[in-house]
């Protein structure tokens, strides 16, 4: 049976790519593929390793069904880069930041989310932690977009 291994990654791992990692690991379960879809997440940063995604992000989730409460941030690293078959950044910043971490011969795993969606969801994941709740929305409304997306991308894989 063929597998496929995503990471998401962010920069502090405390907002965005535990929403992406949880609003993934849904999706693969409700299509029956949790044996051969592996899903993770992780930060460019370092501030928050160890710690539980961002209070805001957890209720935001929480109210669409997302349970986030028992991930822990960490730091990407460039292990992840031979563990992982694909790497999913959320913004242009962690794209460059995960550039000086990926050995060269890595590199091409990296993608954008927003990638997986449809255009008009936006490019790019922007970065809630600043502002108000109605940024947390947000990013659950654009993983949800191009969650959808990156499974039925990664479908075709999964048979072959
Ligand atoms: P994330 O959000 O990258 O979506 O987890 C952030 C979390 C923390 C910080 C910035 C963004 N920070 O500056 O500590």
């Amino acid at each position: 049976m063929k597998k496929v291994s995503v990471c998401f990654v962010c920069l502090g791992n405390i907002c965005r790519s535990p929403t992406a990692e949880a609003v993934m690991r849904r999706l693969v379960d409700e299509a029956g593929l949790s044996t051969q879809v592996s899903v993770d997440s992780a930060g460019t940063g370092n501030w928050h390793v160890g710690e539980a995604p961002d209070e805001r992000a957890q209720r935001a989730g929480g109210q669409r069904g997302y349970d986030l409460a028992s991930l822990r941030a960490r730091q990407i690293n460039a292990d992840d880069f031979r563990r992982f078959d694909l790497i999913v950044a959320m913004d242009d910043a962690n794209v460059t930041a995960l550039h000086a971490v990926a050995p060269a011969a890595e590199r091409d795993k990296i993608r954008l989310l927003m990638e997986f969606a449809p255009e008009t969801a936006g490019r790019v994941v922007v970065d809630p932690y600043f502002g108000g709740a109605e940024g947390f929305e947000a990013v659950l409304d654009q993983c949800e977009a191009a969650c959808a997306g990156l499974l039925a991308a990664l479908r075709p894989q999964l048979l072959g």
